[in-house]
């Protein structure tokens, strides 16, 4: 048997208030294989202890990665080790936010104009990472990786001119591997959702990075709706894909198929019904510690998109998830309506 291509071949992107724990564990279910990431965790927020809870994961969401947002080394370093304990085996660091919540923290894209703290900050993570892996794993193999997710440039930046500098200074600090957003943010008059959209993509730019930079690891992001396209970029020489908004909002056409589209597996696809099903004890064990229904099925919405019934299930799950006492028979009902359509 062929061994299974790494997981970073295909990704679902972080995203804050979408890729929690829950939506990652519905992930999982579709595809074996694929890489997820956790939203971005503020490492200050970490250390203090305040944002511990963003780390629970149930184990069989691994591959699971962390994202980490910050921009000073030390702390950066403290939150990787907290990471590394609780189980993560990547640790990411966001430099392509462009929020203004993350700027005024000073991280996420603004850091694209200071290559040389970005440098620090992953040399302490790797540090970090190794010692803290290390005593967990014994003697000097770690299997814990830094990487780093960043955008081409930002605002007046010349992207063919920034973006190599920048990957140069982190492939000299240690780093493998890179995620590049192939647009610009734009710090200054766009929303963090019009940065995700406005900025023109550049993907022959990501593409050169990868001849430029051959000993890198280059995934690339940013606008990519199918694995049709997905293939194509691979074929063209990248290491990864990764996807966001579309793996997010239709799960059947982009993860369902994946294990078998991108990483060459032979079992068949799963179907949304079985992902149902798959879903069920977990929703009931959620239900039984006192958790809510719509906390978990608010990430279930786009699971039947494009097909003839799609639109009711999508109604009547938002309305069983919005109801404080919504139980798993809301949620058969909702099935046994999408199965009559059928
Ligand atoms: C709701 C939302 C939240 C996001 N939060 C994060 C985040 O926490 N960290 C990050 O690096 N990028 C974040 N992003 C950006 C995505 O990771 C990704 O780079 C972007 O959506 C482009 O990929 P796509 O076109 O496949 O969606 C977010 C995007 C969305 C839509």
């Amino acid at each position: 048997m062929n061994a299974v291509p790494p997981a970073y071949r295909l990704s679902v992107a972080p995203m804050i208030d979408l890729t929690d724990r829950h939506c990652r564990y519905l992930h999982r279910q579709m595809s074996r294989h694929t890489l997820l990431y956790t939203e971005m965790v503020v490492a200050a927020a970490l250390v203090r202890g305040g944002a511990l809870r963003l780390l629970d994961h149930d184990p069989s969401e691994q591959p699971v990665a962390v994202q980490l947002g910050g921009s000073e080394p030390g702390e950066l370093a403290a939150a990787t080790r907290i990471c590394v304990d609780h189980g993560y085996r990547e640790v990411n660091l966001n430099v392509g936010c462009p929020s203004d919540r993350v700027q005024s923290g000073c991280f996420g894209a603004v850091l694209m104009r200071d290559p040389a703290l970005v440098s620090d900050c992953l040399a302490a993570m790797r540090e970090a990472a190794e010692v803290t892996g290390a005593g967990v794993r014994g003697a000097g193999v770690t299997g814990v990786e830094v990487t780093v997710k960043c955008r081409i440039g930002v605002d007046d930046q010349v992207p063919e001119e920034v973006l190599p500098a920048f990957l140069e200074t982190v492939q000299a600090a240690g780093i493998h591997r890179v995620i590049v957003h192939a647009r610009k943010a734009w710090l200054k008059g766009l929303s963090p959702k019009e940065n995700r959209e406005i900025p023109p993509l550049d993907y022959p730019l990501v593409l050169s990075m990868k001849r430029a930079f051959p000993d890198l690891t280059i995934i690339i992001n940013g606008g990519i709706g199918s694995l049709a396209t997905a293939r194509e970029l691979l074929e063209q020489g990248l290491d990864g894909v990764m996807i966001g908004r579309a793996a997010y909002h239709d799960p059947g056409e982009i993860l369902l198929p994946a294990d078998r589209l991108i990483f060459g597996s032979d079992t068949p696809d799963r179907s949304p019904e079985a992902v149902v099903a798959a879903m069920r004890p977990y929703i009931a064990r959620h239900l039984a510690i006192g958790g809510r229904l719509g906390a978990i099925t608010r990430h279930m919405l786009g699971l039947f998109a494009g097909r003839p019934g799609a639109r009711s299930w999508r109604r009547s799950l938002s309305e069983a998830g919005s109801r404080p006492d919504a139980g798993l028979e809301a949620l058969d009902r909702a099935l046994e309506e999408i199965l009559a359509a059928t």
